[in-house]
């Protein structure tokens, strides 16, 4: 297993719209080291999610802890070709950040709650319900798969923040949600 490299914003291939996986690309070796690779880097760079398009690989797979509290204990999920349902049209403001955009957060709009669907790294289909953050997690990682980006999705900048003074200024507020 490696740590990959994670493309960074400005990279073309996070722009792009990754291509669909069928049963035998799933169980093929590559398919599977680099589904290890994604969930070690992940975990290398403190993430909650990583998307194939962060490691220069166009294609529909993601990996993430769909937890709605995630800590060293979590379980990472593997997603591939994700669908998400929303399960009503609540959307509610959360804070964002990215591996591809280093030491920035923001506000982002997102369903609160979801269901997931896709297929797991075994090519068997799965549906998860998801909510709040887990749901938040699942749609930032599957935007990633259509060229999409968490500014993309903000509804104003003003929220733009640095990791410092998100900490400083900010950290308090996302401890009450
Ligand atoms: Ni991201």
């Amino acid at each position: 297993m490696s740590i990959l490299k994670v493309a960074r914003m400005g990279h073309p291939v996070l722009r792009d719209r990754a291509r669909a996986l069928d049963k035998s690309d799933i169980r093929s070796p590559l398919v599977q080291k680099l589904i290890d690779d994604m969930i070690d880097t992940m975990h290398e760079y403190n993430g909650v999610g990583l998307a194939a398009p962060q490691v220069h690989e166009g294609l529909r797979l993601f990996v993430g802890l769909l937890d709605d509290e995630p800590g060293p204990d979590s379980e990472t999920t593997v997603v591939i070709n994700p669908e998400i349902v929303p399960s009503s049209t609540v959307m509610e403001e959360g804070w964002e950040g990215c591996l591809s955009i280093p030491d920035i957060r923001g506000m982002v709009p997102r369903h609160v709650e979801i269901t997931l669907k896709g297929l797991d790294r075994h090519g068997k289909a799965r549906e998860h319900r998801l909510k709040n953050f887990a749901a938040r997690v699942a749609q930032h990682e599957t935007d990633h798969l259509d060229g999409v980006l968490f500014f993309d999705r903000m509804r104003s900048m003003a929220t733009l923040t640095y990791l410092d003074e998100y900490t400083r200024y900010w950290v308090k507020d996302r401890d009450e949600d």
